[in-house]
């Protein structure tokens, strides 16, 4: 009876090594950077990506280290279909990718005499009506690369509930990336920022220890250590940044 052979591996194809030595780890990817292919650093961010490819970042950069938002980047993969959203500076390159930066979202952006308005639902229907479209599609969640609940505090907005508002978009850097998905035409993060802003004004319990700061600092208590930090090099800022005490 005839034994059943073994599946065998699927042979690697090899080619012709000119010498003994293990080949390489492959360490440069291609990315397509406006359209145009581009080998760079398979452990690039898109940013370090852009620059090593020659291009100067004038606009759609800041911090460079995921804070300041300035960085929105669409992107997609090979064979795959979805548009995939990031921040240059913290999103690291993958082999295909096909991408674009957006420097500047041009976004709805009403203005508002914080002192004339009222913490209420009104102030938002007066200042945002669009809020009012939204469809529940969570598309502005996905969207969001600090992992935001955006739908959600989209949809605290239209209960009027200023404080939830407030809570989901604390960490929001106003990177615009819900608001090019948005099929309502939302402006997710101008909505976050004036609610903030109403619960600062309006909503949130006196800080003694905020009142106590301002008093020390109008008296010029930290005027010399400015002073210090002004001189300082970028090195010794660095490290003093890094340093900081994190509450
Ligand atoms: S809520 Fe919108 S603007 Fe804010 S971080 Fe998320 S995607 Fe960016
Ligand atoms: S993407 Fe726009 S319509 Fe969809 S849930 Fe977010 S705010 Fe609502
Ligand atoms: S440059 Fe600031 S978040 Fe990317």
């Amino acid at each position: 009876m005839a034994t059943k052979k073994p599946a065998k591996k699927k042979p690697v194809k090899v080619t012709k090594a000119k010498s003994t030595k293990k080949a390489p780890k492959k360490e440069m990817v291609t990315v397509f950077i406006m359209g145009k292919a581009h080998k760079v650093p398979a452990e690039a961010t898109i940013m370090g990506a852009i620059e090593y490819s020659g291009y100067q970042i004038i606009r759609g950069a800041g911090c460079r280290e995921g804070f300041c938002g300035a960085c929105a980047t669409v992107y997609r993969l090979p064979d795959d279909y979805k548009i995939y959203t990031g921040l240059a500076c913290t999103t690291l390159v993958e082999d295909g990718m096909w991408l674009s930066q957006l420097p500047a979202i041009p976004a709805q952006r009403p203005v508002y005499d914080i002192n004339k308005i009222e913490a209420n639902v009104a102030t938002f229907q007066k200042l945002y009506p669009e809020v009012f479209r939204c469809v529940a599609c969570n598309t502005c969640t996905k969207a969001c690369p600090q992992d935001l609940e955006v739908m959600d505090y989209i949809q605290a907005a239209i209960r009027g509930d200023i404080e939830k508002v407030m809570d989901l978009s604390f960490d929001c850097l106003s990177c615009g990336m819900c608001a090019i998905r948005c099929p309502a035409e939302i402006v997710q993060y101008n909505v976050g920022l004036l609610a903030r802003r109403l619960y600062g004004k309006y909503l949130a319990k006196e800080s003694k220890q905020l009142k106590k700061r301002i008093k020390e600092v109008k008296e010029h208590k930290y005027d010399k250590e400015y002073q210090e930090f002004i001189k300082m090099k970028k090195e010794g800022l660095k490290k003093k940044y890094y340093e900081r005490d994190i509450e």
